[in-house]
């Protein structure tokens, strides 16, 4: 009979909660549970437990939680590790639904064994384990704060989801702080159960959640992670913050493509591909939580900047540029609207200056007249402290205003700069939940990550694309690459692969005599290149085994020779399997594509600009497969030489369509292909628009077996 599991809702709505050891002892974690669960007003049961009965907080404390009369949905470990298993045990006889592991001791410290054991007695039994070693969870719906945290959560509209325990507790002092309501958070430790992604499908359908904050310091099961957020961030926005640039799972480098994907280049392009908000500092992440939990979806892209100040307006321009905020730029209509509210000596261009003189009335009527205009739809309202201004003018006003975009369903930010009194005000709006900054920066990074939010989910998605292509054909070459003793293709192996995926290479032939070499030259046409083939010189030309631009068919015979001879003077035993014979292909736009399987993403597609530079350059960019052509395209003209694509300097654009084809082309390849680990296509010369594109150098890397 197969085991049911019970639904992640029911931790947050938990009816009963029992404490394992739980204990009298006030400075014990055992006894900060039942503190907190009792003082933050737990609505359900609460039972402690210790085989040494007695009574804590006024709760009597159950020998064994056996001796509990009613049903436990969670029970809370807090007992030390060597006792963990035991108590699991009991929990599964009693038929306990969740088990937030507190205890440390565990795989964090090299105890895989122990922590395995215990998730598999918890498998069989239909348990769910949060942790373990973790600070515990918060659910506003049941007032549970089953932490050894601070008190007093505010209830709101967050849901913290953290890897990290310490960050964490200190992420519920700072949310009660900065008045930001939590409707959530959890700690998720080791996450040998539930992780992120579990969280996460419960959070997007959770009516009291309106933003959901990831810390992350490593992906395990990255394909489901990456699948769960891209429904996420449909629903409502997330935003992470990552820190460790571990290189787990990492390949070695044995390709520009391992060693570009740096695994956080990679984290920070997939988070980009799922629409996750990724926040470099605390600060810049509880700024956009704060705002993105009470803001509405903008209906637009016009956003005006509405200011006493013509430098903080300038500043507020910057930053607009900097985070994506499209700036409203039609000057009759601004004339319109803002004429009636601006000085002749202001300015109705956009920031709108309504200059220093202006005072609370000023403000008002400027940004209720973005709010009545229809093509207007997001404010970012700039103030400096003036004498025209009194600091309950300026609450007053702000508070009025922001209530009246909330209503009419436009997002707005405030950006209030000055000395003491206009500090006290901002700290004063606080609790009310305005969006007010003294940073000009800080508020209009706000509506960016609106913005950004609001781009991705309006986005139309296409099908992805995966190509089929003779699967059979391609494991045969892998095979006998295999049975060479090779983890990766020589070039003849790489462009049958090629050909097969539909991937244009240059003409060529591997020749095994001079006159051989002749032939083939005469039926590529010359000139040609050659190259050595040989499983024991990989850096060809080091070893003098390339010569190009071979124009005749003498020089062809004597390069056979010449190349020859170099490659037993490089290295007396190596084996040689021919000399390769190239179509020579004149220098034009070189780029990179290539494709690696990602220890924590799994399959992954890279294009950037290629050529010998690639490393230095390092202009690439990633995405996590499956894609569509709408994203391959995004790739392509997200590099910052992608005027080079475009047409750069009066030349015509490239062929960006057979680009976009050999990324999903690679992309179905490594998807498709679990024995490819690394693919690389260095460099691809790319012709004009409709001329194609030819790759003259594939590497492919494969797994052992
Ligand atoms: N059933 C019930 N109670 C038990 C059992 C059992 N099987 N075994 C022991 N107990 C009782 C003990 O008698 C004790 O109660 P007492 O105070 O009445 O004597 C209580 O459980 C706790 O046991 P202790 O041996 O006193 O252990 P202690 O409280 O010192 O530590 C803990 C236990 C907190 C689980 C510890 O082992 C641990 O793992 N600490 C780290 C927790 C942590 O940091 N987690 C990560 C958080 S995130 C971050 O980094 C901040």
């Amino acid at each position: 009979m197969s085991v049911k599991f019970p639904d992640v809702k029911d931790l947050f709505e938990a009816k009963s909660v029992a404490v394992i050891g739980a204990s009298a002892s006030p400075g014990k974690i055992g006894y900060k549970l039942i503190e907190n669960i009792k003082e933050d007003g737990y609505k359900g049961k609460l039972y402690p437990v210790n085989p040494k009965g007695g009574e804590v907080c006024g709760y009597t404390i159950y020998p064994t939680i056996a001796d509990i009369p009613g049903e436990v949905d969670i029970a809370v470990v807090t007992v030390p590790a060597k006792n963990t298993y035991d108590t699991v045990v009991e929990c599964a006889q009693k038929g306990v639904k969740f088990l937030p592991i507190i205890t440390s001791g565990f795989a964090e410290t090299g105890n895989v064994a122990e922590e395995r054991r215990i998730l598999g007695l918890a498998r069989e039994a239909g348990m769910r384990i949060l942790g373990p070693n973790i600070f515990g969870y918060f659910s506003a719906t049941a007032s549970l704060n089953a932490t050894f945290g601070p008190r007093g959560i505010r209830h709101g509209k967050l849901a913290i989801v953290t890897q990290s325990g310490a960050l964490g507790i200190a992420m519920v002092g700072k949310s009660t702080v900065e008045h930001l309501g939590l409707s959530a958070i959890v700690s998720i430790g080791n996450k040998c159960d539930l992780d992120e992604a579990d969280l996460l499908e419960y959070f997007q359908d959770q009516d009291e959640t309106k933003v959901i904050l990831l810390y992350v310091e490593g992906v395990q099961k990255g394909e489901r992670f990456i699948e769960v957020l891209k429904k996420t961030t449909m629903k409502k926005p997330v935003v992470v913050i990552k820190s460790g640039r571990s290189t787990r799972g990492a390949m070695a480098a044995a390709s520009h493509t391992g060693s570009l994907a740096g695994s956080d280049t990679v984290f920070d392009a997939i988070m980009t591909q799922c629409g996750v908000l990724r926040a470099e500092t605390l600060k810049e992440s509880f700024n956009w939580c704060r705002f993105l939990a009470e803001a509405p979806e903008p209906q637009g892209e016009n956003a005006v900047i509405i200011t006493n100040g013509g430098g903080v307006g300038v500043m507020a321009t910057d930053a607009s540029e900097k985070y994506g905020v499209n700036l409203y730029d039609d000057q009759a209509k601004l004339k319109e609207y803002f004429a009636p509210v601006t000085p002749d000596f202001g300015s109705t261009k956009n920031p709108v200056d309504i200059t220093g003189q202006a005072g609370g009335k000023e403000y008002s009527q400027a940004i209720a007249a973005a709010l009545t205009s229809p093509d207007i739809h997001a404010v970012m309202a700039l103030y400096c402290e003036t004498a025209l201004f009194t600091v309950d003018t300026l609450s007053k006003m702000i508070c009025e205003t922001y209530t009246q975009y909330k209503l009419g369903q436009k997002p707005i930010v405030y950006s209030i700069i000055g000395g003491e009194a206009i500090e006290a005000c901002t700290t004063s709006l606080r609790p009310n939940q305005a969006p007010v900054w003294e940073d000009v920066y800080e508020a209009v990074s706000c509506i960016g990550a609106l913005y950004r939010w609001h781009r991705y989910r309006n986005q139309k998605v296409q099908p992805s694309a995966d190509i089929q292509m003779n699967w059979k054909r391609i494991e045969e070459v892998i095979q006998s690459a295999r049975a060479d003793g090779r983890t990766f293709l020589l070039p003849h192996e790489s462009s049958v692969v090629m050909a097969e995926a539909g991937i244009s290479m240059p003409k060529s032939g591997i020749a095994r005599s001079s006159a051989e070499a002749v032939a083939m030259a005469k039926d590529i046409g010359l000139p040609v290149v050659m190259k050595i083939v040989s499983k024991d010189i990989i850096h060809k030309s080091d070893a003098g085994g390339v010569l190009v631009n071979i124009e005749t068919e003498e020089a062809v015979a004597k390069a056979y020779d010449t190349i020859m001879a170099n490659a037993f003077k490089y290295k007396a035993d190596a084996k040689i399997d021919g000399i390769e014979v190239n179509e020579m292909i004149k220098a034009k736009t070189e780029v990179i594509v290539g494709a690696r399987r990602d220890g924590s993403f799994g399959p992954t597609v890279m294009f950037g600009l290629g050529g010998i530079y690639v490393e230095v350059l390092k202009d690439v960019v990633f995405r996590a497969w499956p894609i569509n052509k709408e994203e391959a395209r995004k790739m392509v003209l997200e590099i910052r030489a992608h005027k080079l694509m475009t047409g750069a300097r009066g030349e015509k654009p490239r062929d960006i369509e057979t680009i976009v084809d050999t990324i999903l082309r690679l992309g179905s390849l490594i998807k498709n292909v679990p024995a490819i680990t690394d693919m690389e296509l260095n460099p691809v010369v790319v012709y004009e628009e409709g001329k194609g594109a030819k790759a003259l150098d594939v590497r492919i890397l494969i797994t052992e077996k």
